[in-house]
C-alpha cells in the first residue's frame, strides 16, 4: 500500500522520465498574486509563463505544491473537521506544459500514470469533459479505450477552470474515481453528483484563453497545459478508504494528537482530532512561510486557524498547550519533502506554544461567558452579535470559532450585530485618533482602512512583491488615475516598502503597471495602511490595478544595516556605561545612524573607542539574527529590551543578534535582544564594518552618538586617511612622526608670537612702529603728561609698557591706548610722587568714556579700562589731559 509520500515520489519522479523540471513547490504567500491571499493551486507560481510574460529555460515542470484554502474566495474552514474531504492545507501534485504538449499528450501522460505506475484499477475510472470539446472526449476513448457513458460532458463552469476574475484559463477534463455502491452518490452531472461515491481526483486544464477584467477572452499565445492531483484523495483510495483523514499521514497526526491528549483518536473526540490534525498542517506551514499570527490579514487567518484547532484541543479536556507538541510528528511526516519545516520547526513550536497558552488564558472565561449569553436566550435563538463581538474583543474568539463552537448545539450568531459593533468600535478608534491632530487628513486613510482593508507588510522577506492599487489620493481625496508629472499617495493591499516607524525611515523604489510607472520617494502608514508618496514618471496610474513594487535594495540594504548596527550599539553602550542605558530616540537612516540615551556624562574617547571595537568584534561574529513573535510580557521575561512607556499591541516581534553568555534569551546566550519592528541583516556580518563618529549632547541627560557602518564607514575611512597622507604631505613628515611633527610646528609658532610681541613693545618704547601721536611729554598744570595710541599691541602688554614709560619720564602721568581692530584697551599710570595731585583712576574712567565703555579702574598709580571705538582715541587722550588740568 503505498505511502502519501511514495504517491509523491512516484508522481514527480514520472513526469521527470517525461522530460519534465521537478519545481519546489513556491511559498504559500504568492509573490506574484496580490489578488490571493495563499497559494491555492500549483499554477499559481507559473501564471506570467502561461500568458507569455516569463520565460524559463524549461518549457515542462512538474511540483508538489503546498496549498491554503482558508481565507479569501476559497474557504473550506468551517467544513474541516466535519467532512472527510475537506483540508485548510493540501498538497497539489501536477504537470504543466508552456506553450510545448497540449492535450494530445496530457490525457495519454495522465492515464499512464494513474493506472500503471499508481496501478489504479481501469474500471472505477471516469471523466468528464467540457461539452463542446470533442477532440478530448475522442483522445479519452482512443487512449483510455473508455466507453461513451464514462465520458461525461458538462456545461457548466466545473469544466472551465479560472484561477480567479482574471488570468489564464480553459476548458478542462476531470478524473473521477469510483468508490463504490455501498456509499451514496451519483456520478459527475447527476442529482446526486455530491455524494461521496464518484470523487474526482485529477483535473487536467486545457489552458488556451486570457480573461481580463472587462469579461473578454483572447487566446493565449500558446496552447498549454495545468493539472492538478489532490495528493489526499489518490492516497485514500490507494489506501482502500474514501477518508483522507484515514490516510497514513493524516493518520499519524490524528494518532499523535490522540497519544499527547490521553484520548481515543475514534471516541468522542473524533473530530477534535481531524480538526487538530488539519489544522497543524495549514498553522505550521504558514509560520514557516513567514506567516506570524495577528489581528490583520494573512496573519488573521493563521490565528483563526490555531485558535479554532485550540479550542478543540480544550474540548478534548487537555490541560496544557498540546499543538506544539505535535510538531515533531508532522516534521517526522513531512520534512523530508518540505525542508522548510526543519528549517523553522523552533520557531513554528514556539508559536504555536505562545498562542495557546495565551489563549488559554481568556478560552475558559469566554466559554463560560457564551454558556451564560446562551442561557439567557431561547432555544435555537441566536446569539446577539453584541455577545459574538465581545467574545472577539475581550476574549481573543474569532468570529469563525464561536461559530464553530454554536454549530455543535445547531445555533448560529448574529453576524449582522456583530459587523455593526464592530464598525462602532472602529469609529471610536477613529475618533480617538483625529483627536490627536498628528495628521490633519487621517480621515481618508480610516476610510480606506474601514473599506477596503490595512496593508499587509511583505518586506522583511522580499523587496519586490506585486500589490492591488486600493486607492489613490491626492490633497486628502481619493481620485481614479494620476498621470505623469502629478504627485500622488498610493495605497495597495501588500507592499514590500517599509512605512517609517520606530526611527527606520521609509523605503524608496518603484511602482509600476500595464499602463503607468511612478516613482516612489518615502512610505508611510497611517492606521495600518501603507501610504506610498509617489511622483507618475510615465504613463498612467489607476485605481485598482495591479502593480509591481521594487524596493531600491542599495538603499534598504544600508538602512537594515544601519538598524542592526544601532540594536549592537545599544548593547555595546549599556555594557559600557551601565544599565541605566535606555534608548531615548534613534534614526536608521540609509547614509547613516543616529542613537540616543540616557547617560549623563559625555562619553570619554577611551569609552567610545571600546563600544566601537565591541560592536565590530559582533559584526564579525557573523550570527544570525533572529526574530520571533510573542507578548510584550514574555519578551520581557527572556530580557528583551523594550523602549520605556511605549505602547504595545498584544504580541511584538523580538529581534536577537549576536552570541554571549548574558543571560538573555531562551538559552541564556543572546546579546541583543529588542522588541522591534524594523527590518533587519540576516548575519551581523552583513553590516560589515561600524565607524562611531562621536557623542554629543541631545537634550539634559540625554547623549546622542552618531555613526556609520558599510560602505559610508569604509568611505570615511579612506577619506580620513588620505587627509591624514595629505597633511603629511603638507608638514613633510612620515605619518608616524605626524603627531610630534605637528607638535612641534605649534611650539615653534608660539615662540614666534612671543618674539613679536617683544619686538611690537620695543618698538613702542622706541616711539616708532605705528603709533599715531609722538610719546613726547607735554606738561600740564605742572604734571609731566606722556600720551599714545599703539596699534598691533595687546591689552595685556599695556601695564608694562605704561611701566616702562614711568620709569622713563621719572615724574608724571602715562595714558596708554592700544586699538586692536577696533576695540580698544586703556592704561594710565601715575609715578608715585604725583598720586596726590592726579589719580591713574580718574584719567582712564575720563577716557572709557569717549571710547565707548563703561567703568574702568584700579589704583591711583596704575588703572585699567577699554570701550569699543578705539577711533576716538584723540577726543579720550583730551579727556584724561582735561582731567590733569583741572
Ligand atoms: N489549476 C487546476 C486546479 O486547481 C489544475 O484544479
Amino acid at each position: 500500500m503505498p505511502s502519501l509520500n511514495d504517491i509523491r515520489s512516484t508522481f514527480l519522479d514520472y513526469f521527470r522520465r517525461q522530460g519534465h523540471e521537478v519545481v519546489d513547490s513556491s511559498p504559500l504567500v504568492p509573490r506574484n498574486d496580490p489578488t490571493l491571499m495563499f497559494a491555492n493551486s500549483g499554477m499559481v507560481q507559473f501564471k506570467n509563463l502561461f500568458t507569455g510574460v516569463e520565460h524559463r529555460d524549461y518549457k515542462r515542470a512538474t511540483t508538489a505544491q503546498k496549498c491554503v484554502r482558508a481565507g479569501g474566495k476559497h474557504n473550506d474552514l468551517d467544513n474541516v473537521g466535519y467532512t472527510m474531504r475537506h483540508h485548510t492545507f493540501f498538497e497539489m501534485l501536477g504537470n504543466f506544459s508552456f506553450g510545448d504538449y497540449f492535450k494530445e499528450q496530457a490525457i495519454p501522460y495522465a492515464w499512464e500514470l494513474i493506472t500503471k505506475d499508481l496501478e489504479i484499477d481501469k474500471s472505477k475510472l471516469l471523466v468528464t469533459v467540457y461539452h463542446t470539446d470533442d477532440e478530448a472526449a475522442e483522445l479519452w476513448k482512443k487512449v483510455a479505450g473508455l466507453p461513451d457513458e464514462r465520458i461525461i460532458r458538462i456545461a457548466t463552469n466545473d469544466n472551465f477552470w479560472m484561477m480567479g476574475p482574471t488570468g489564464p484559463c480553459g476548458p478542462s477534463s476531470e478524473i473521477f474515481y469510483d468508490h463504490g455502491d455501498h456509499i451514496w452518490g451519483g456520478p459527475p452531472g447527476s442529482p446526486e453528483e455530491d455524494g461521496d461515491r464518484f470523487v474526482e481526483i485529477w483535473n487536467l486544464v486545457f489552458m488556451q484563453h486570457e480573461q481580463f477584467e472587462d469579461g473578454s477572452r483572447v487566446d493565449l499565445p500558446n496552447q498549454s497545459i495545468d493539472t492538478g492531483m489532490g495528493i489526499e484523495r489518490v492516497a485514500a483510495l490507494l489506501q482502500g478508504t474514501n477518508d483522507n483523514y484515514a490516510t497514513d499521514l493524516m493518520r499519524a497526526l490524528i494518532e499523535a494528537s490522540a497519544n499527547q491528549s490521553s484520548t481515543d483518536p475514534d471516541g468522542p473526540g473524533k473530530t477534535h482530532h481531524r480538526v487538530i490534525a488539519d489544522h497543524l498542517r495549514s498553522t505550521s506551514f504558514l509560520v514557516a512561510d513567514g506567516v506570524m499570527p495577528s489581528n490583520e490579514g494573512r496573519g488573521y487567518v493563521l490565528r483563526r486557524i490555531m485558535r479554532r484547532a485550540m479550542r478543540h484541543a480544550h474540548l478534548l479536556g487537555v490541560k496544557d498547550p498540546l499543538m506544539y507538541r505535535l510538531v515533531p510528528e508532522l516534521v517526522r511526516q513531512m520534512g523530508g519533502a518540505y525542508p522548510e519545516l526543519q528549517q523553522a520547526q523552533a520557531l513554528i513550536s514556539e508559536t504555536l506554544e505562545t498562542e495557546e497558552t495565551r489563549f488559554r488564558q481568556t478560552l475558559d472565561r469566554g466559554l463560560r461567558l457564551l454558556d451564560d449569553e446562551l442561557a439567557k436566550l431561547p432555544d435555537s435563538a441566536e446569539l446577539p452579535g453584541e455577545a459574538a463581538f465581545k467574545l472577539y474583543d475581550t476574549y481573543g474568539f474569532p468570529l469563525d470559532l464561536t461559530q464553530d463552537a454554536l454549530r455543535e448545539m445547531d445555533r448560529s450568531v448574529d453576524t449582522d450585530g456583530f459587523d455593526s459593533a464592530m464598525a462602532e468600535q472602529k469609529a471610536k478608534a477613529r475618533a480617538a485618533w483625529s483627536g490627536t491632530g498628528e495628521t490633519q487628513d487621517a480621515t481618508v486613510w480610516f476610510d480606506i482602512a474601514e473599506t477596503q482593508g490595512t496593508t499587509d507588510f511583505l518586506g522583511y522577506d522580499t523587496e519586490v512583491a506585486e500589490g492591488q492599487i486600493l486607492a489613490v489620493v491626492k490633497d486628502g481625496a481619493r481620485i481614479e488615475k494620476a498621470s505623469a508629472g502629478e504627485s500622488v499617495q498610493i495605497v495597495l493591499n501588500q507592499s514590500p516598502f517599509y512605512a517609517e516607524s520606530g526611527g527606520q525611515v521609509g523605503d524608496s523604489g518603484t511602482l509600476s503597471t500595464e499602463i503607468g510607472k511612478a516613482r516612489i520617494t518615502d512610505t508611510k502608514k497611517v492606521a495600518g495602511v501603507f501610504i506610498h508618496l509617489a511622483e507618475v514618471t510615465e504613463g498612467e496610474i489607476l485605481s485598482g490595478a495591479g502593480a509591481e513594487l521594487v524596493v531600491d535594495p542599495d538603499r534598504r540594504g544600508a538602512i537594515r544595516s544601519n538598524h542592526s548596527a544601532t540594536h549592537l550599539l545599544h548593547e555595546a553602550l549599556r555594557e559600557r556605561l551601565g544599565d541605566h542605558v535606555a534608548q531615548r530616540g534613534s534614526l536608521n537612516a540609509p547614509d547613516r545612524l543616529r542613537f540616543d540615551f540616557s547617560h549623563n556624562h559625555a562619553l570619554s574617547a577611551d569609552d567610545l573607542a571600546e563600544v566601537e571595537a565591541q560592536v565590530n568584534a559582533f559584526i564579525r561574529q557573523n550570527s544570525v539574527v533572529e526574530t520571533r513573535i510573542m507578548t510584550p510580557d514574555d519578551a520581557r521575561a527572556i530580557g528583551a529590551q523594550a523602549l520605556f512607556g511605549e505602547k504595545y499591541g498584544d504580541e511584538v516581534r523580538v529581534v536577537s543578534m549576536g552570541k554571549a553568555k548574558t543571560g538573555k534569551g531562551a538559552d541564556g546566550d543572546t546579546w541583543s535582544l529588542e522588541l522591534c519592528g524594523g527590518t533587519h541583516v540576516r548575519q551581523t556580518g552583513d553590516i560589515g564594518l561600524f565607524v562611531a563618529l562621536g557623542d554629543s549632547a541631545s537634550s539634559a541627560g540625554v547623549r546622542r552618538v552618531e555613526a556609520l557602518t558599510g560602505e559610508a564607514a569604509r568611505a570615511y575611512l579612506a577619506g580620513q586617511d588620505r587627509r591624514v597622507a595629505e597633511v603629511a604631505a603638507v608638514v613633510k613628515a612620515p605619518q608616524g612622526e605626524l603627531v610630534d611633527r605637528v607638535k612641534s610646528l605649534i611650539d615653534e609658532r608660539k615662540a614666534m608670537q612671543n618674539e613679536i610681541a617683544q619686538l611690537r613693545r620695543d618698538l613702542a618704547m622706541a616711539g616708532g612702529g605705528s603709533a599715531s601721536s609722538g610719546p613726547d611729554v607735554k606738561k600740564i598744570n605742572g604734571v609731566p603728561f606722556v600720551a599714545q595710541v599703539l596699534k598691533g599691541v595687546n591689552g595685556k602688554d599695556l601695564r608694562g609698557l605704561i611701566d616702562e614709560h614711568k620709569s622713563r619720564i621719572g615724574s608724571g602721568a602715562v595714558l596708554l591706548i592700544a586699538d586692536a581692530e577696533g576695540k580698544a584697551a586703556v592704561a594710565a599710570g601715575v609715578t608715585e610722587d604725583m598720586t596726590d595731585t592726579v589719580s591713574a583712576v580718574d584719567l582712564v574712567k575720563a577716557a572709557v568714556v569717549e571710547l565707548g565703555g563703561k567703568g574702568g579702574g584700579g589704583r591711583p598709580d596704575m588703572a585699567q579700562g577699554g570701550g569699543k571705538d578705539a577711533a576716538n582715541a584723540q577726543a579720550a587722550i583730551e579727556a584724561a589731559e582735561a582731567v590733569i588740568g583741572g
